[in-house]
């Protein structure tokens, strides 16, 4: 099958984020945040990596925007640090300049800058304070995001207040295998209410600020039952409810996807969705794979059990008869177009233009040779996946553009260094950058030369 055609007027990316590939934590300014923390902790991240220094990007943003450029994309998602620009309650004007740069950097590319706020680094001083479980935190946000929105608000063409609230809560609050490494189980469900209202009025901020373009980049994917049984069925159901549209729903209807969990936010909960649904200009989608969920059984315990706390009445199951990636993702390229479907029948005319602000895959690609790192997997699977999504949009549904993540090779949270997603290759000892296959194949279907 010949490569599918998009539109003109398609938005072609790459994606990254602050923690993952600046460096410089102790560096003009930047406090710590709670990824700093939490890589300092012994046990916590796999070979103890942390982000200290990660692709130095900080130092070499243009060299790394002169490989985006060469690539040809129309925009670059990038996050801004909050510890780096509001460190504790006040402007970090270095911090801020650094942005500043970018940003400008970017424009003399030709390349549009699409930023998120936040990108998981809370500063350690507000997660000292309670974090995302305090209402306190938001105000703290819509702060940051004025000032950010004020500087930038002229030349950033996209924002995305938060990146991937549900798992922040799940593996930051509630099982503790992400950053602040809290294991709280269902106490963890005030971090959804306060990262919504974050968003939120980080909406409104950035709107009063004169941004346009404005939308969320959170991560969504097609919950199938482990078997037709009702068990299983009603156990996807669950797990869909807490992992698609509690996330969802409050945006984009204004309300939580059932009774009981509007009840277990904190505040005042009607009001908030007021605020939380305040109208966006996309909705951004990442996605990576689907997940397979059947009722839990006693087996449970052993498969899942280091990571779920116990009494659940669901458990993810191993998706089979699908290639997998070197970090053991399913490879479901068709997940893609039913993750968009999925929105369409849920939020019909509410539901606003897409983006697809990520999607990715790790493979531990071989060191250069002569310039080169062949990534035939990595070629397949976004091939693969804008297929299925030019199969979605044929569908009838608005997809606005495509971010591939990752730009490069960079710090992937607490599985360190070993995981690569990047287009491109990083040496780590000698920071030099590679573009693998799949970034001159990534050319070439921007240029609409692929086959
Ligand atoms: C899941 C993916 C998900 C990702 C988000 C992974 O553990 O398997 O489906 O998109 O986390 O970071
Ligand atoms: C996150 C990225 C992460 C990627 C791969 C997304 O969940 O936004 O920060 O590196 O998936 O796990």
């Amino acid at each position: 099958m010949p490569f599918p055609e998009f539109p003109p007027d398609f938005r072609w990316g790459v994606a990254s984020a602050a923690y993952q590939v600046e460096g410089a934590v102790a560096e003009d300014g930047r406090a710590p945040s709670v990824w700093d923390t939490f890589c300092a902790e012994p046990g916590r991240v796999r070979g103890g990596d942390t982000g200290a220094v990660a692709t130095d990007h900080y130092h070499r943003y243009r060299e790394d925007v002169g490989l985006l450029r060469d690539l040809g994309v129309g925009a670059y998602r990038f996050s801004i640090s909050w510890p780096r620009v509001m460190p504790d309650g006040v402007v970090n004007a270095k911090g801020l300049d650094f942005y500043d740069r970018l940003v400008d950097e970017l424009c003399a590319a030709g390349i549009a800058p699409a930023a998120t706020l936040f990108h998981w680094d809370t500063p350690q001083a507000l997660e000292d304070a309670g974090g995302w479980l305090t209402r306190d935190i938001t105000g703290h946000f819509a702060d940051y995001a004025a000032v950010v929105g004020e500087r930038l608000g002229d030349r950033v063409r996209l924002w995305m207040p938060l990146n991937e609230p549900m798992v922040v809560t799940m593996f930051g609050y509630a099982l503790g295998n992400h950053a602040p490494g809290k294991t709280l189980g269902f106490e963890a469900l005030p971090a959804v209410h306060h990262q919504l209202l974050g968003h939120g009025l980080a909406v409104q901020a950035l709107r009063a600020a004169g941004c346009t373009g404005i939308g969320i980049a959170s991560n969504h994917a097609p919950v199938w039952p482990a078997s037709e049984s009702e068990v299983d069925t009603e156990a996807a159901r669950s797990y869909d409810t807490l992992v698609n549209w509690l996330f969802a729903d409050p945006i984009l209807r204004g309300r939580y996807p059932v009774e009981e969990l509007a009840v277990a936010m904190p505040g005042p909960v009607v009001a908030d969705l007021a605020v939380i649904s305040t109208p966006l200009d996309f909705y951004g989608i990442n996605y990576y794979q689907p997940a397979l969920v059947g009722a839990s059984t006693s087996d449970d315990a052993e498969v899942a059990g280091a990571l779920l706390p116990p009494g659940l009445p669901f458990a993810p199951r191993p998706i089979t008869g699908y290639p997998t990636t070197d970090f053991g993702w399913a490879v479901v390229p068709d997940g893609l177009r039913q993750t968009v479907q999925m929105f369409r029948d849920r939020y019909g005319d509410a539901l606003p233009p897409l983006y697809i602000t990520e999607s990715g895959c790790s493979y531990h690609d071989p060191d250069p040779v002569d310039g080169r790192v062949p990534d035939a997997d990595r070629i397949a699977y976004h091939d693969g996946h804008l297929r299925a999504l030019a199969q979605a949009m044929a569908e009838g549904a608005d997809v606005r553009g495509y971010f591939a993540w990752s730009a490069t090779d960079n710090f992937e949270w607490a599985e360190g260094y070993r995981e690569r997603f990047g287009l491109v290759h990083v040496d780590y000892a000698s920071q030099v950058r590679t573009p693998k296959d799949s970034y001159h194949w990534y050319r070439d279907v921007i240029a609409g030369r692929a086959v």
